[in-house]
């Protein structure tokens, strides 16, 4: 039966959370309005003109009354404010054993890519109970990933990654929404969240599983867009040697370093002259307006499948290089 909602339904821990944030705001400030607006309105009716209150002990200033008043609210708004920024810092700090999915925004669609290269547009399958990290970018304009059952709302932003993660609590489809007004069919930019038990989660990804992961998508597309023609080791052009890259710092051109993540990546392939490696021509060509967002992200996916791939020996990792498979830094 379709009755009027005034409670989103809340499928996740974090839900819950910002629920209970919310009903203790909402409590506090209705208390606080209710002294305020009582005490006038008792004021007012108690000393109006010509009541015959009793007006003969009057003082001047009640310094306990202010200094009580302002400390107890002050406190409650303060605990009211760690509690928020507590809640926010960990809804942005993913556990380290979060599943990957990448999103795409783009007029007006959203476009969901799996680590074992599935595939959805306008649909998002994630497993009940296992923490998701959502990597988001745009292919144009700003969009923002709405899902009120998660109360999570996050913009998307063209040429940068976003990051978001949710853990779902109770299987179900949930709408997706666009909440940032990106042109004509904006209303329509939407879909589902299907919140699956993990098994069924599997036979999903099993059912719909294509023949290729991401990674080995982008080294298709490594290929075919010529990369290894440079980047290869048998090249006659000399370019920075891509195996085990991601993840490490990167000497730049001009001084400072880089950690090579996703952002670093991304630009580096659609905007090449923005940073260049220190010892390397810019002859990148960039590949913007070529490959799209996807593009981008299965050809990432592959340099990250390459970062356990030993260095060639000519170029050796500096000397304070991390853990191998460990990006220093998230995606932004
Ligand atoms: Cu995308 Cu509104």
């Amino acid at each position: 039966m379709n009755r009027l909602q005034f409670w989103p339904q809340s499928a996740s821990a974090a839900a819950t959370e910002v629920d209970h944030l919310f009903i203790a705001l909402l409590v506090v400030s209705f208390l606080v309005l209710g002294l305020v607006f009582g005490l006038m309105i008792y004021f007012g009716t108690k000393y109006r003109a010509g009541s015959t209150a009793d007006r003969s002990d009057e003082h001047l200033k009640s310094w306990r009354w202010e200094v009580a008043w302002t400390t107890v609210t002050l406190l409650m708004f303060l605990a009211l404010f760690f509690w928020g920024g507590d809640l926010y810092a960990r809804l942005y700090r993913p556990p380290p054993n979060a599943l990957d999915i990448y999103i795409v925004g783009k007029q007006w669609m959203w476009k969901a890519q799996h680590a074992d290269g599935q595939a959805e547009i306008n649909e998002l399958h994630v497993p009940v109970g296992r923490p998701v990290r959502l990597v988001m970018t745009s292919q144009d304009v700003i969009h923002s990933f709405y899902v009120p059952a998660f109360r999570l709302k996050h913009d998307v932003l063209p040429g940068r990654y976003e990051m978001l993660w949710l853990e779902a609590t109770v299987a179900g489809t949930y709408p997706l929404f666009c909440a940032e007004f990106c042109g004509t069919d904006h209303s329509r930019m939407g879909g589902r969240i299907v919140v699956m038990a993990p098994a069924a989660y599997e036979r999903w990804l099993a059912a719909r599983g294509p023949s290729s992961t991401m990674a080995q998508q982008g080294e298709a597309l490594f290929r075919q867009l010529g990369c290894s023609g440079c980047h290869g080791a048998n090249s006659t052009v000399r370019a920075p040697p891509l195996e085990g890259l991601y993840g490490r710092p990167v000497p730049l051109q001009g001084g400072g370093t880089v950690i090579a993540d996703d952002q670093y990546i991304r630009d580096s392939i659609l905007l090449p002259k923005s940073q260049i490696a220190a010892g390397y021509a810019a002859v990148m060509p960039s590949f913007a307006g070529q490959i799209e967002e996807e593009d981008v992200l299965k050809l990432t996916a592959y340099l990250r499948s390459l970062a356990t791939a030993a260095p060639p020996p000519e170029n050796p990792p500096p000397e304070n290089a991390p853990p191998e498979n460990t990006p220093t830094r998230a995606p932004r």
